[in-house]
C-alpha cells in the first residue's frame, strides 16, 4: 500500500493549471492566481482513499525544478489542455500514468470527447479523460480523485498484442 500520492499538473501556459488547484482549495473561481500555487498537501482523512496526497503545480516560467524532475517524482501527471485546443502531442513525453483533463469546459457548447477519445486509445499511459471548468467548479474534486485512485488502483490494458509475442 501507498503511503501517499503526488499528483503534478503539467500544460501548455494558461491552461488553468492553477486556477484548478485554487478552485479546488477555495472552491470558488479566483479571479487572480499567482503563476504557481504552492504545493498543497490533502490529509489522509479528507481524501476518499484515505491516503495524504499531494497536489503540485507546474509552471515553465516560474518552476526552479525541471519538468523532467518533476515528473520523476510525481506518481501520477495530469495533462490539462484547453478543450478548444485538443492535441495529442504533448502526451508521448510522460513517463508516469496520464490523466487528460479538458479544462474550460464553460466556453466550449459541445463535449469534446469525440476529439479526446482516440487520444486516449492511441497511448496506453492514459487513465482515463475529464471534461473539467475551474469557473463552474465542475469536476475538479472529480479529477483529483481519478488522479488518486489511478495511482491506488492501476488498471492495466486489457489486451495487449505487444505482450502476446
Ligand atoms: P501558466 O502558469 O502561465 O502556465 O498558466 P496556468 O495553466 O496555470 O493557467 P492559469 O490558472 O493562470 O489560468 C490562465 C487563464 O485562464 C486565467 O485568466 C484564468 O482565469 C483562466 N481560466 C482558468 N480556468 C478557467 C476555466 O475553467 N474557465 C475559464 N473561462 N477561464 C479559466
Ligand atoms: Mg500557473
Amino acid at each position: 500500500m501507498r503511503k501517499d500520492v503526488r499528483i503534478l499538473l503539467v500544460g501548455e501556459p494558461k491552461v488553468g493549471k492553477t486556477s484548478l488547484i485554487m478552485s479546488l482549495v477555495s472552491e470558488e473561481f479566483p479571479d487572480e492566481v499567482p503563476l504557481r500555487a504552492e504545493e498543497i498537501t490533502i490529509p489522509a482523512d479528507v481524501t476518499p482513499e484515505r491516503v495524504p496526497t499531494h497536489i503540485v503545480d507546474y509552471s515553465g516560467t516560474y518552476t526552479r525544478t525541471s519538468l523532467y524532475d518533476e515528473t520523476h517524482m510525481a506518481c501520477i501527471a495530469v495533462l490539462i489542455f484547453y478543450l478548444c485546443n485538443v492535441n495529442g502531442s504533448a502526451v508521448s513525453h510522460h513517463i508516469v500514468p496520464l490523466i487528460l483533463v479538458g479544462n474550460k469546459s464553460d466556453l466550449v457548447e459541445h463535449s469534446s470527447m469525440e476529439t479526446i477519445l482516440p487520444i486516449m486509445n492511441q497511448y496506453s499511459e492514459i487513465e482515463t479523460c475529464v471534461e473539467c471548468s475551474a469557473k463552474n467548479l465542475k469536476n475538479i474534486s472529480e479529477l483529483f480523485y481519478y488522479a488518486q485512485k489511478a495511482v491506488l488502483h492501476p488498471t492495466g490494458p486489457l489486451y495487449s498484442p505487444e505482450d502476446k509475442e
